[in-house]
């Protein structure tokens, strides 16, 4: 592989906004981030995308409008990201797309996106549907960032955890012996954000200043700790399709006068306690867990998961990726260029190890200029 540059664009399960970076990636060493750019979505968009999470009418037709607005979105991001330098020759763009289904057990999942009107308005090379070959090969098509977090974040010799904290939270365990694991662990943001949106009307706690004066709730903390999923062994992966605001509702039938910033604080310690419990038991040499994704930036958070990580056990310091060098918010989108280079130079980007997948395979499809 040359040294290229990518632009990949993520857009995850919180339904904020879309993430875009311009990369250099070379053929040894660590990428070099060109430049970058966040795009919040509308409202609009927003809220279409969370209707089609649920079954509902006309979803065909529902879709196909959502997936051109998301294109759009993107190639204004695209846009944004080729203004700061204009100069450079993009090879091709890696793009997630939007997930508004996530069903593996069913041999699907759907990342809503027209890659084919990004591919018009961009005049570039389309990289999209990373996932579904993964399915195809009896794997859960997730997550496909560990291959990379190894790539950029491995040490040999060390234990570390790399968990990116989006709606749902997933993590990469490097282990020492250079072997690479990973699952989704359960929520991210993603009960927090409902909740906080509910209650204070606010897309998110910024930086966790709301829970920060709640108190844990242990009994309610139990009981969303019952929830089965959290114990099934790897690989698994999630998402809205089963940590949604209804699951929170049934969970709560059962405390009707907690106090709304209590549950809030204890939202937190349940995303905290879920990974804080992954990582003791199927990373319990790791040295340091660093974050990525938009919870690395809720303090709170971060205080309550080294506080778990301690009462599991575990000696691992917590830390976000940019002790590593990569702020935290870049790292999925720059995973999306690396898996477009990959596709590029028919590489696999999967881990069979990781995803359950019969085999590597070459992921994504591409839609040319
Ligand atoms: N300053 C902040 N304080 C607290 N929380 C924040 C802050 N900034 C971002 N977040 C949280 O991070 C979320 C967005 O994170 P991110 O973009 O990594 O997730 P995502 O789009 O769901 O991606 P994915 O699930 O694919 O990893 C927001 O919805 C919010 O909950
Ligand atoms: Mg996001």
């Amino acid at each position: 592989m040359s040294d290229e540059i990518y632009i990949g664009l993520m857009s995850g399960t919180s339904l904020d906004g879309v993430d875009g970076v311009l990369v250099a990636l070379p053929v040894d060493g660590a990428p070099e981030l060109l430049a970058a750019a966040y795009l919040p979505f509308p409202e609009v968009l927003r809220q279409q995308a969370l209707a089609l999470q649920q079954p509902g009418e006309n979803e065909i037709h529902s879709e196909a409008v959502l997936a051109n607005a998301l294109a759009r979105s993107y190639a204004d991001c695209v846009q944004q990201l080729r203004s700061q330098a204009p100069e450079l020759a993009v090879r091709a763009i890696g793009v997630h797309g939007q997930t508004i289904r996530h069903r593996p057990e069913l041999g699907y999942t759907r990342q809503t996106n027209n890659p084919a009107l990004l591919a018009e308005l961009s005049g570039l090379d389309v990289i999209a549907d990373f996932r579904s070959r993964d399915i195809a090969a009896g794997g859960q098509g997730a997550p496909l960032v560990p291959a990379f977090h190894r790539a950029i974040f491995g040490q040999p010799g060390v234990c570390r955890v790399v968990a990116n904290i989006g709606g749902i939270s997933n993590i990469s365990i490097l282990h020492a012996d250079g072997r690479t694991t990973g699952f989704d662990t359960g929520p991210g943001n993603v009960l927090l954000d409902a909740w906080i949106a509910l209650h204070q009307g606010k897309a998110y706690d910024e930086n966790g200043a709301w829970a920060a004066y709640g108190t844990v709730i242990p009994a309610l903390l139990q009981a969303l700790l019952a929830e089965p999923y959290l114990q099934q062994p790897p690989p698994k992966s999630t998402g809205r399709d089963l940590f949604h605001a209804d699951w929170l509702d049934e969970k709560l039938r059962e405390f009707p006068a907690c106090a709304p910033i209590d549950v809030q604080a204890t939202l937190c310690a349940f995303t905290a306690t879920t990974l804080a419990q992954a990582i003791a038991r199927h990373a319990p040499d790791a040295a340091g867990v660093y974050v990525c994704g938009g919870g690395a930036f809720n303090i709170r958070l971060m205080q309550d998961l080294q506080l778990a990580l301690r009462e599991n056990s575990s000696a691992a310091m917590v830390g976000s990726t940019a002790e590593l060098g990569v702020a935290p918010q870049h790292v999925e989108a720059l995973a999306f260029a690396w898996l477009a280079q990959r596709f590029v130079h028919r590489q696999p980007g999967n881990l069979p190890e990781v995803t359950g997948a019969r085999g590597l395979r070459i992921l994504g499809a591409l839609y040319p200029a």
